[in-house]
């Protein structure tokens, strides 16, 4: 296992990790960046390609990716380019050529201990608009069964659940909350005055896309539980962005994608489904282990031949993100969006459709 100082060295952060700022001793025990060193930050700054010309405000469609991460796709691009005739092709343990037949497993354990989750419980997907689809068709309902969502989804996230109700009969219900949201309660009153006998599905954005809004997601997947409804988290947004832990949340599944927040190379995602409820999800794409649960993550990865490369590229980004450590990463999101929030506020004719209250916002801010 690397140490902190190790690992802050290969990205070239060490130096910014020694007292060379005149911090006291009890500080240099801990010499670690505040959100607002803007030395620590520019340095990080310094490992994304970039132009330094460039100021970039769209994480939340594609990322921008960290030198390592082009560097380590590309290389591995090289790699395959040159030996792929020295591919060994049966050795399971080799997931060096293709991604989409082998388990994955070392990624998955990444992704897993990043969301509090088990590898078993992961499986890797190009997309949010994967994993969500996965779940809308691969859940029994029958008709007339209720899948409620709130009217702010985004398309790759509802749209799998329109297709179950045109398909099958199933009832596709969304529910309308104001824009901007005036405090959780408000959200949360809303959702669960909508719940009926009926509902057996509640997809919801963790945090929706057009507000930047976390919803009180932990609340109500605990009131849906109470009602037997199956819930699915939509979390376009927030990994790399926010702190997840789905079993602290409890919900039954939870669709992430790495190509925004995270830095990622585009064609990366992820579905977590609870262990308990796998065998509850048919798989929608079904190679040779459709219906093996031995390993019920691997059962959704093993899609047919995919894009080794952009693992290699999501891999980076992951040992990119811890090396700084997600919590320093999600407070200096967190005091940027707030200082953008708080400055913007002041002007008389902005219009913030972000939430009114703050604990609900991190880094997207709507205007
Ligand atoms: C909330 C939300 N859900 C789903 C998606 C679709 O994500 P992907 O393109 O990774 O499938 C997005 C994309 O912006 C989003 O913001």
């Amino acid at each position: 296992m690397t140490t902190r100082r190790a690992a802050l060295k290969s990205i070239g952060l060490s130096a910014l990790a020694i007292p060379a700022f005149g911090l006291d001793a009890k500080s240099q025990i801990n010499p670690m960046p505040t959100s607002n060193d803007p030395t620590y930050w520019n340095k990080i700054r310094d490992q994304f390609m970039l132009s330094h010309d460039s100021v970039f405000f769209n994480p939340g469609t594609v990322g921008a990716m960290p030198r390592v991460v082009v560097e380590r796709m590309t290389q591995h691009l090289n790699y395959i380019g040159e030996h792929v005739a020295d591919w060994a092709y049966v050795d399971d343990n080799k997931e060096e050529f293709i991604s989409g037949y082998n388990n994955l497993m070392s990624i998955r354990t990444k992704v897993a201990n990043l969301i509090h989750a088990s590898a078993a419980e992961i499986a890797m997907t190009d997309n949010v608009t994967n994993g969500m689809s996965y779940i809308a068709n691969g859940l029994t309902l029958q008709p007339g069964d209720e899948m409620l969502t709130t009217n702010q989804e985004h398309s790759g996230g509802q749209s799998g659940f329109m297709l179950k109700a045109k398909r099958y009969g199933a009832v596709f219900k969304t529910v309308v909350i104001p824009k901007p949201i005036k405090n959780s309660q408000e959200a949360y009153d809303i959702i669960v005055k909508s719940f009926t006998p009926k509902t057996k599905v509640l997809m919801l954005s963790h945090m929706i896309s057009g507000s930047g809004a976390i919803l009180p997601v932990k609340e109500l997947c605990a009131e849906a539980k109470k009602r037997g409804i199956f819930t699915l988290l939509d979390g376009a947004q927030t990994v790399g962005h926010i702190a997840i832990d789905v079993r602290d949340l409890d919900c039954d599944a939870y669709a992430g994608c790495f190509h925004k927040w995270m830095g990622a190379p585009a064609g990366t995602g992820f579905l977590y489904v609870k262990q308990d409820h796998m065998k509850d999800v048919w798989t929608t794409i079904a190679s040779g282990r459709w219906d093996n649960h031995d390993d019920e993550g691997f059962r959704f990865t093993q899609r047919g031949t995919g894009n080794f490369p952009v693992l290699k590229g999501l891999d980076a980004s992951l040992d990119f993100h811890n090396e700084i450590g997600p919590d320093k990463v999600y407070a200096r999101i967190k005091f940027l969006g707030l200082r953008l929030r708080e400055g913007l506020r002041k002007i008389n004719k902005v219009k913030i459709y972000s939430p009114e209250e703050e604990a609900m916002c991190a880094g997207i801010t709507v205007l």
